[in-house]
């Protein structure tokens, strides 16, 4: 088992590919706390996974919300009493022109998207210091990377959760908390379901693999990333998305 005994918050992991990595945590051993905006579902999963034998549990967090974030960190150290593993992975869209975008959609991406994992990498450092180690792993896109229309907001949060990975890992590599990103291509979650049919299959058209991610490719990734076959990888981002961005 990659991950045994591990405690590990994924967050956003009601749906999609944080759910999927909560799955391929639990397969490795992990107790994952599936912590997400959407109570119902969230708490719908953690019945499921818990029918299969699945170490886990829900806590509702608005990671846009820093004392929220704050509770969600708090409960975990009275429950755990350990983070080893933070995956900063609840993301929004919130897509139009540049034209058309809003000051509101603009804001709510950068709220979610970057100043969330600002918040909840933030909160979890005085329990990983206390520990002398930790993974944290944030979730950037090819968006981040290469720019996408109709994503100004998305592709300056993602690109921006670069920029804090890179200064966490200046800064936190000698207290032993190891700090990477993934950046995955279009993947199939309801994310990408809004993108019209024509944009979408021009996009697949990009990928020299020819086809979308699956959840799984992520969170492979994820599992790599968090577990000490990557020790000595630190400040590194990870691209996921069958060779759009090399
Ligand atoms: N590539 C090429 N051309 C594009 C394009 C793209 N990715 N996106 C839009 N265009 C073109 C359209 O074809 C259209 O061209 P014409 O005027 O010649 O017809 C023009 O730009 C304007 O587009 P729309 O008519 O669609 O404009 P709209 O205002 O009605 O809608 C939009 C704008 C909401 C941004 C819509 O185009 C859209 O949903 N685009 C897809 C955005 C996208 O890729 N989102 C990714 C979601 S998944 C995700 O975010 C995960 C991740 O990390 C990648
Ligand atoms: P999804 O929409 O399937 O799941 C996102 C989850 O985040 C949902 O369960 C949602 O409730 C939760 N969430 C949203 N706002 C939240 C908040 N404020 N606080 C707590 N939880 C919140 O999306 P998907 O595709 O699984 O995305 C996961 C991550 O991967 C996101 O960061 C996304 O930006 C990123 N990504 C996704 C790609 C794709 O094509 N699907 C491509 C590249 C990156």
């Amino acid at each position: 088992m990659r991950l045994q005994d591990k405690v590990a918050i994924i967050t956003g992991a009601a749906n999609g590919i944080g759910l999927e990595a909560a799955r391929v945590f639990t397969d490795e051993g992990a107790h994952v706390i599936l912590a997400d905006f959407d109570e119902t579902t969230g708490n719908q999963r953690v019945n499921e996974f818990e029918a299969e034998g699945r170490n886990v549990s829900f806590i509702q967090v608005n990671v846009a919300d820093c004392s929220s974030v704050d509770q969600l960190m708090a409960t975990v150290e009275e429950q755990y009493g350990c983070i080893d593993i933070l995956i900063n992975n609840a993301g929004i869209t919130r897509d139009a022109m540049l034209s058309k975008m809003t000051p509101d959609q603009f804001q709510q991406v950068i709220d979610v998207n970057l100043t969330g994992v600002f918040h909840c990498t933030q909160a979890a450092l005085p329990l990983m210091s206390a520990q002398g180690h930790g993974k944290v792993i944030v979730t950037s896109s090819v968006s981040g990377a290469y720019g996408n229309p109709g994503q100004t907001n998305y592709a300056a949060a993602k690109a921006g959760v670069l920029g804090m990975m890179k200064t966490w890992a200046k800064e936190l590599g000698r207290k032993g908390i190891n700090v990477n990103a993934v950046a995955p291509g279009f993947t199939e979650t309801s994310m990408v379901e809004g993108v019209p049919d024509k944009i979408l299959s021009q996009l697949t058209e990009q990928v020299p693999l020819q086809r979308l991610a699956k959840p799984r490719d992520i969170a492979n990734a994820y599992l790599f990333l968090a577990s000490s076959e990557s020790d000595y990888i630190h400040g590194h981002v990870l691209h996921v998305d069958g060779g759009i961005v090399m």
